[in-house]
């Protein structure tokens, strides 16, 4: 794993976004894989500046988000495809045919978990997948305990998770118990990863994923086996990590 050291969330947020956007330069069709969350919304920030500014072009980028929650449709404020949409989609020039994200308002979620698997694979996988990292090692939804051979699955969220994402609702009783996610194999299928970390409170997670063993009670750590992963963190995210190991 190659690590880009930076000093904070706003650098992180420049550095992946040039990262970003070289990738796209290189490769107009490029497949790229996102994220939600707090993480990467400085890095859309600048994506939408550079397009608007640059003209950097996503015309013929497709792209393939890791998860969602179930019970929301995409108007729902608080659904994945929503924030995708207000955060990154509508303010830059990637046709919506070409954005993909698991549908958490299907009437069947087992065959969702089927066909959004089959759809990202019939695409011929993704080039970049972009990765924020929770505090418990989650990656997309995949919390503690998941299987690493895990395709897109429906999962149960960690209380802890739930009270993370509970800063995005007015009380804890509205977050979802569940999701729908890319599985940890779907992830590892993705040909590059950038994993993007800031902030004190991912120091312990970083210092499990660059020092601790490969286990399915951290499912980042499956990460140390992908062949092509950057991680772009900031000094907070990194501070345990450089004293221990
Ligand atoms: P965050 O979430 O970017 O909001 O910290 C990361 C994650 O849970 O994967």
């Amino acid at each position: 794993m190659k690590i880009i050291e930076v000093e904070n969330y706003d650098q992180m947020s420049q550095a992946a976004a040039n990262y970003i956007i070289e990738k796209v330069k290189q490769n107009p069709t490029l497949t790229l894989g996102l994220a939600t969350g707090g993480t990467p919304k400085g890095t859309y920030e600048q994506l939408i500046k550079d397009h608007g500014e640059n003209g950097t072009s996503y015309e013929k980028v497709t792209t393939f988000n890791l998860d969602e929650y179930i019970g929301f449709s995409g108007e729902h404020p608080s659904s994945y495809r929503y924030y995708m949409d207000e955060q990154l989609f509508h303010h830059i020039n990637v046709p919506e045919a070409q954005t993909h994200i698991p549908r958490g308002d299907s009437k069947d979620m087992e065959q969702e978990c089927v066909r959004y698997e089959k759809s990202i694979d019939d695409h011929g996988g993704i080039d970049l997948q972009i990765l924020g990292i929770g505090s418990n090692g989650h990656i997309g939804f995949n919390e503690p305990g998941t299987k690493f051979g895990a395709k897109t699955h429906i999962v149960t969220l960690d209380e802890s998770t739930r009270e993370a994402n509970s800063r995005y609702f007015k009380s804890m009783d509205e977050v979802p118990r569940f999701a729908i996610s890319m599985g940890i194999a779907s992830i590892m299928k993705s040909r590059e990863i950038l994993l993007l970390v800031s902030g004190e409170s991912k120091k312990e997670a970083m210092k499990q994923l660059l020092c601790g063993e490969v286990t399915e009670s951290f499912p980042a750590s499956i990460l140390q086996l992908h062949p092509n992963v950057t991680i772009i963190a900031d000094q907070q995210a990194l501070a345990e990590a450089k004293d221990f190991c």
